[in-house]
């Protein structure tokens, strides 16, 4: 089973912005990474388009949807104005994740049961309009069910507490476990998994333990070790760890 690789190119955007905040033009392009990063292998391309609009830009993801050719991931809070410009601009696929503090769980990931109505009608929207729903939440039970009752079609499992424990055995056991169970829970409920933050080559070949991943969404580490290496051999790199996934 081949496990997709999405490469998130917000921290280009993020090293455009250091230096042109307010300009609508600037280096690096976030566009011409992502058509490196395709170029190299990668299955989509992620932006988180955020309410202070700190990295990507709407021009960004405007160019993403016009030129990239394979699928375009649009993170984005719960948002009217964010919801309204995804309905607009038609992303493949929508991640929801928590863009306030009110929206996250104490781990980090969308509180899907608490916004059980809120999320519910969002994904219906998206989903009439032709876009996949994919909930960031936390590898947790009640996160997972509330998401398949939500109806989204994905869940993205937040790997962040994983990579956080990765050089502490014991601890890293217990956040695998808890991945393999959601991604258990959620293939039985019908949901596919995605999975991502903080994931590096060095953690990623121990998540191969997790079954039914779909997906990986890859952002920091990839962009950071295209500065040494530059940006079609950081993806390379990744998919080489990726490879060889069970399923
Ligand atoms: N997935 C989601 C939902 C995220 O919010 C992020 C961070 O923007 C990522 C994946 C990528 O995380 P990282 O940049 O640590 O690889």
């Amino acid at each position: 089973m081949l496990l997709k690789l999405g490469v998130n190119i917000d921290h280009v955007a993020t090293v455009r912005e250091a230096r042109y905040r307010g300009r609508t033009e600037g280096e690096p392009d976030p566009v011409e990474a992502a058509l490196v990063c395709e170029a190299a292998g990668a299955y989509g391309i992620t932006a988180h388009l955020r309410e202070d609009r700190r990295h990507i830009q709407d021009r960004d993801v405007t160019e993403l949807r016009r030129r990239i050719k394979t699928r375009l991931n649009l993170e984005m809070g719960n948002a009217p104005e964010i919801v309204g410009f995804a309905l607009k601009t038609k992303p493949d696929i929508v991640c929801l994740v928590p863009e306030r503090r009110e929206e996250v769980t104490t781990e980090g990931g969308l509180d899907a049961a608490g916004q059980l109505t809120s999320l519910s009608e969002t994904c219906k929207r998206m989903n009439n309009a032709g876009i996949e729903v994919s909930l960031f939440i936390a590898p947790d039970p009640a996160q997972v069910e509330a998401s398949a009752r939500i109806g989204a079609q994905f869940i993205e499992l937040h790997t962040g507490a994983y990579a956080e424990q990765f050089h502490r055995k014991r601890e890293r056991q217990v956040e695998l476990e808890r991945l393999i169970s959601a991604a258990k829970q959620a293939y039985q409920l019908g949901v596919k998994v995605n999975a991502g933050h903080g994931l590096n080559c060095e953690n990623v070949p121990l998540l191969h333990i997790v079954p039914h991943l779909v997906e990986l969404n890859i952002g920091h580490s990839i962009v950071s070790r295209a500065l040494f290496i530059g940006l079609e051999a950081a993806v390379k790199e990744m998919l080489k760890a990726m490879e060889g996934y069970q399923g």
